[in-house]
């Protein structure tokens, strides 16, 4: 697999920032508040869409959230002997400030952390295995690449300092209509170059040597495009979509279970003589088909073959049901049992193997990415990972479904084995295409846009909260809060 644009897919996972604060109400409140407002989706991009929406039009507003799976959408959980396990999108950075901000708001609590040790396996054998000491992972790092590993932590530094700049433009209310907008007004060319180009070239580029990007970079990335995320910290005690259902109650939104098919565009002659637009929402539930009007639609679901199949009807120009480009399948595999140690390192005995992260090379024959000890969601009080000669509960992450050959590979043992398939997120080709416009029409927004440039729970927050404002200063025709270039000279002046 290759490995494009990493770099900055990684990067942004790692982002921050407080959003939490109220953004500042636009000037002009000439204009009516909408009444009411359609969400379609209710993974975490639409359920912080209705919170910063309501944050942003007020309590008077109605707001719709349409879901035709589970509330949660990529983040989800499997049972397995009595415990919740993710099976989705699972880590959280500390510096993924709406998240944060979202676990502190809704009362929730981040899952109490355990160490883990992380090696990579080339095929042969266990090639950088992680000491429980740091300073001796830094030394070996050192020692064995000189200084790329310094100059890499230096490098991501620096692009992830102008990457943080995004919390600060939200929090003075600014938002872009597209994802170039945004990543230009985060660090300029320096940062919207990185989306075009692959992590290597962006690191030949930068000077560090093929080694350190094959033995080290390739594998971490190649976990991270599988994962769609950096490794983190974090996960939300009790599992992540916790904070989907968390965030509806509390935006007071009202949840539709049923499946959006057509979105289409009436008008309607208002009191004041004007004519006004409205999207009619199409869905279909369990009790039938029906329709709603809306002001303000928000979509907050890939447009893509096999996630959604939204037509529009009466729009000029005409919208497609699918945008160009495809998810790729990941494919997540909970295994309960116990680890063929042998098969990583024939003279390890698994009593005494604890490395509960484990990537794979791409000279790795078995068509994995990687290979995880996985802990519930709920961490009890004493709660350590036993040796790998005991059973546990394994995650694999690969793209094809796991054969019975591989399986038995893997582990020596199984007691229950359980499969997700996910389209998790964009193939990530460079050049990238141009990722669509966050408005579709006029009062008629796109979350998922934002993926072309990096995949996370953090990035869909990020970009309802975009949208949001987005939606505020057109709805209130207040053009100043758009688009603006430079943000970072000017707010340095106004801070
Ligand atoms: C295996 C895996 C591992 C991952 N690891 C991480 C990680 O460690 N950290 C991280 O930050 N991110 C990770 N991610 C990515 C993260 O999960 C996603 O970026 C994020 O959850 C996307 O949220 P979303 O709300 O934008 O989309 P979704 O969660 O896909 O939500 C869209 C929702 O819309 C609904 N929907 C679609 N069409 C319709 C319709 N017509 N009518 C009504 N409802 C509809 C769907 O049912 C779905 O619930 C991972 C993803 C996967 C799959
Ligand atoms: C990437 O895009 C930038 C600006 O959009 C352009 O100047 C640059 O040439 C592109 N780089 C590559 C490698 O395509
Ligand atoms: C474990 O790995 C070894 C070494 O690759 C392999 O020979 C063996 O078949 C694997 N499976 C079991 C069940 O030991």
């Amino acid at each position: 697999m290759s490995m494009r644009t990493l770099a900055f897919k990684a990067l942004l996972f790692l982002v921050l920032c407080q959003a939490g604060q109220q953004g500042l109400a636009s000037a002009s409140e000439q204009r009516e508040p909408p009444k009411k407002i359609a969400i379609v989706g209710a993974g975490i991009g639409g359920t912080s869409a209705a919170y910063f929406l309501r944050q942003e039009f007020g309590p008077s507003v109605k707001i719709d959230v349409y879901e035709a799976g589970t509330v949660g959408g990529r983040l989800a959980t499997e049972n397995i002997d009595g415990h919740d396990y993710e099976t989705g999108g699972s880590l959280i950075h500390p510096l993924n400030l709406h998240m944060k901000h979202f676990v502190d708001r809704l009362g929730l609590s981040f899952r109490a952390g355990v160490p883990s040790k992380m090696a990579i396996f080339d095929g042969k054998g266990l090639m950088f295995e992680e000491s429980d000491w740091f300073i001796v992972n830094f030394l070996r790092m050192l020692w064995h690449y000189g200084f790329n590993s310094l100059r890499m932590h230096m490098w991501v530094e620096g692009i992830l300092d102008k990457v943080m700049r995004i919390y600060q433009y939200q929090q003075f209310g600014y938002s872009f209509s597209s994802v170039e907008r945004l990543l230009h007004a985060m660090g300029g060319d320096e940062v919207l170059a990185l989306l075009n180009q692959t992590l290597e070239e962006a690191m030949l580029a930068q000077g560090f040597s093929q080694a350190f990007i094959n033995e080290i970079v390739t594998p971490i990335s190649r976990s991270v495009a599988l994962s769609c995320a950096d490794s983190g910290l974090w996960a939300v005690d009790g599992g992540n979509k916790r904070v989907c259902s968390g965030l509806l109650y509390h935006s007071k939104a009202e949840l539709i279970p049923a499946r959006v098919t057509n979105i289409a565009i009436k008008t309607r002659p208002s009191k004041s003589g004007t004519i006004a637009n409205f999207y009619e929402v199409n869905y279909v539930g369990d009790s039938g088909s029906a329709h709603s009007l809306y002001d303000i639609v928000v979509l907050a679901t890939p447009l893509h073959q096999g996630l959604s199949d939204i037509s529009f009807s009466g729009f000029s120009p005409s919208l497609p049901s699918h945008f160009p480009g495809a998810y790729h399948q990941i494919v997540t595999t909970l295994v309960l049992g116990r680890l063929n140690v042998s098969y990583l390192d024939a003279r390890r005995n698994p009593s005494e193997f604890f490395v509960s992260d484990i990537l794979m090379t791409e000279n790795e024959n078995l068509g994995i990415a990687s290979l995880n000890f996985l802990d519930p969601v709920h961490i009890t009080p004493g709660y350590s990972r036993p040796p790998a000669s005991q059973p546990a509960v394994w995650k694999v992450y690969s793209t094809e479904p796991l054969t019975e050959e591989q399986l038995r590979m893997l582990f020596v043992s199984r007691e229950r084995v359980v499969e997700k398939s996910w389209l998790a997120c964009p193939s990530y080709r460079a050049p990238e295409r141009q990722a669509p416009s966050f408005i579709l029409h006029h009062n008629l927004y796109y979350l998922n846009p934002i993926e072309w440039a990096a995949s996370s729970m953090e990035m869909s927050a990020l970009s309802a909260r975009n949208a949001a404002l987005l939606a505020s200063h057109r709805w209130h025709g207040d053009t100043s809060k758009v688009d603006q270039e430079d943000l970072h000279a000017r707010l340095r002046g106004e801070l």
